[in-house]
């Protein structure tokens, strides 16, 4: 820990221990507890990611950390805390679940808070931190305390955009597993989950952000990580909670054991917009992946997707061939 900021570790140590006594010991926790309970996390598991509830309008935890010794301005600076202009302390976080998100050594150093009542559905789902002097979002990475052990032994992890999804994956069996906390995982990230495994999966939600995320991480990865990149593609729109609750962890399995490569990722995401009973589209599409087989690092890969377009479009071998080494060689 730095020195510096012990004061920042130390409000959010004691105001995660508020929040998770408040949720999983008074009454008022209860509607909480109980939202919770119906999306099938366990007490136990409510206990390792140790969940919290921010109370509704209340006085009760700047109290708690004033009384505790920490002045107004170290208040505003752990974000959980804003000035009013009246100079009165207000919890940025009311009503809501609290999810502590914790550095890769373990310390807490921002909340996210999720709403849980029917009515609340105005207010952002989600609602983090502001980014403090310990905590900066674009390099955090969810879970990665816990995972960091299990991605070393199996030398793999898998990637998902939500807490949920990391709590739900746990469950199922996958320790494995982290989150990048929104939709798009930044260079840093990459980087450092490449230092500690070669080999990552992203298994983003099955919605179009979901897809647009994974296309841009793809992206992203390229020239950073020598890493083997795959992505697991969820059916119907749902993200891996809910592929989990409906259809069962052996089913997520069959969906990790047919996880595809970027080529086949970018080969399908762009297939969408082309007409293939239209030859002049069906040409323009195959050009679009004679390029995208142009990029692939590896020689086999390569070879074996020009294999697959000859085959299914009954082209011949020597031209694609010719083409994809034009692509490569125009290729800035
Ligand atoms: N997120 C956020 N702020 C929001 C919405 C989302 O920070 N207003 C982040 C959260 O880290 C969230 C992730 O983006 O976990 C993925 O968003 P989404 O798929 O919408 O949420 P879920 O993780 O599926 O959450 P839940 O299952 O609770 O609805
Ligand atoms: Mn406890
Ligand atoms: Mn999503
Ligand atoms: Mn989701
Ligand atoms: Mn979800």
């Amino acid at each position: 820990k730095q020195q510096e900021f012990s004061y920042l570790y130390d409000i959010h140590e004691k105001a995660n221990d508020f929040y998770h006594y408040y949720l999983m010991s008074t009454n008022n926790g209860a509607e909480a507890y109980d939202y919770l309970i119906q999306r099938q996390l366990t007490k136990e598991v409510l206990e390792v990611f140790q969940f919290g509830l921010a109370p509704n309008n209340s006085q009760l935890l700047v109290q708690y950390l004033q009384k505790a010794g920490f002045t107004s301005e170290q208040l505003v600076d752990s974000g959980i805390f804003y000035m009013a202009d009246s100079g009165e302390l207000i919890d940025r976080f009311r009503n809501r679940i609290m999810i502590p998100l914790r550095n890769s050594r373990g310390d807490v150093v921002a909340f996210s808070g999720r709403v849980f009542q029917e009515n609340s559905e105005k207010s952002a789902k989600y609602l983090n931190s502001p980014e403090t002097s310990i905590f900066k979002k674009g390099k955090l990475i969810y879970n990665l305390d816990n995972a960091r052990l299990p991605i070393r032994n199996q030398n793999k992890v898998l990637i998902a955009e939500g807490y949920m999804d990391v709590i739900s994956l746990y469950q199922a069996g996958y320790e494995n597993v982290v989150a990048s906390m929104g939709t798009s995982l930044s260079e840093d990230q990459l980087k450092q989950l490449s230092k500690m495994t070669n080999t990552l999966i992203f298994a983003f939600d099955g919605d179009d952000a979901g897809q647009k995320a994974t296309s841009r991480a793809f992206q992203t990865a390229q020239g950073i990580t020598n890493a083997e990149i795959k992505a697991i593609q969820i059916p119907n729109k749902l993200d891996p909670d809910e592929w989990i609750k409906e259809h069962g962890k052996d089913s997520f399995q069959q969906l990790i054991n047919q996880c595809i490569s970027q080529f086949e990722f970018n080969r399908d995401f762009f297939k969408k917009d082309y007409n293939l009973n239209d030859e002049y589209e069906l040409a323009q599409y195959i050009e679009k992946v004679i390029e995208l087989i142009s990029q692939i690092k590896s020689p086999i890969e390569q070879q074996l997707r020009i294999n697959d377009l000859v085959n299914e479009y009954h082209l011949s071998e020597a031209i694609i061939t010719e083409q994809v080494n034009r692509a490569r060689d125009i290729r800035p």
